[in-house]
């Protein structure tokens, strides 16, 4: 059975884990990693590229983590909404909203807020990765699609930006600006009654990119 560690920095895992797994709390993916070197036959991370403060040192680590032969795999989101019809538009809250969190997040120059898949490939290719390969998603924001599938996706979708948007906004305030505010949190809210509208056709452009640590 494959042996897994996770880190975070944070204590926010369930105490019920399967007996493969390992936690490793307090380990900071910003600065070196304490693991085996050439040992692992996977790297992967998901939804973390607004902490990564240096892409390089952190493809450099996942590389040396690596067995020759094995893959880093990433999961993340070119930031912002889009649509395709028109149907998500400047006028809206969400975008309000995501203007107003770039702004934040802007104030931590090391965060590449608008980090492409073409960025991110171009980082796998210098740390030595080869064999890169980019798989984009649209990922609705709530259930507005007709296809069942993506509907389905928009749904839990829909929970986990509802359950982790008011939070994810007070921290940032408290980080960006030293203090919390009212007026962003109603903002947040009315973001969020435009994430369980449907006739806004919302979507986030995700992509899956993996490549190899040669032989
Ligand atoms: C958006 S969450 C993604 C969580 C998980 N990877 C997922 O896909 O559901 C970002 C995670 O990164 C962790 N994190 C933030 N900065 C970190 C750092 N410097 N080192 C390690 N983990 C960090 C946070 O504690 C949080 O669990």
């Amino acid at each position: 059975m494959a042996h897994v560690i996770a880190t975070d920095i944070a204590p926010i895992q369930p105490t019920v884990v399967p007996p493969n797994l390992e936690v490793l709390l307090q380990h900071n993916f910003n600065r070196e990693w304490n693991l085996p070197h050439n040992a692992f036959d996977l790297v992967f991370s998901r939804w973390n590229h607004l902490y990564i403060t240096d892409w390089r040192m952190f493809l450099r680590q996942a590389y040396t983590a690596l067995r020759p032969g094995g893959h880093v795999e990433l999961h993340e989101e070119l930031y912002g909404y889009y649509s395709d019809d028109g149907t998500y538009t400047p006028e809206t809250s969400l975008y309000h909203w995501t203007a107003w969190c770039q702004e934040a997040m802007l104030r931590f120059p090391q965060r590449e807020v608008g980090l492409t898949s073409d960025g991110v490939v171009a980082y796998l290719r210098e740390a030595g990765f080869e064999q890169v390969v980019v798989r984009g998603y649209k990922v609705p924001v709530n259930g507005w699609p007709k296809d069942e599938k993506y509907k389905e996706i928009g749904r839990l979708n829909q929970a986990q930006l509802l359950m982790m948007a008011e939070g994810g906004t007070r921290v940032l305030m408290r980080k960006a600006y030293g203090r919390e505010d009212e007026e962003s949190m109603e903002l947040v809210r009315m973001a969020m009654a435009d994430v369980k509208n449907r006739a806004i056709h919302a979507y986030q452009r995700v992509y899956v990119i993996y490549g190899r640590k040669p032989e």
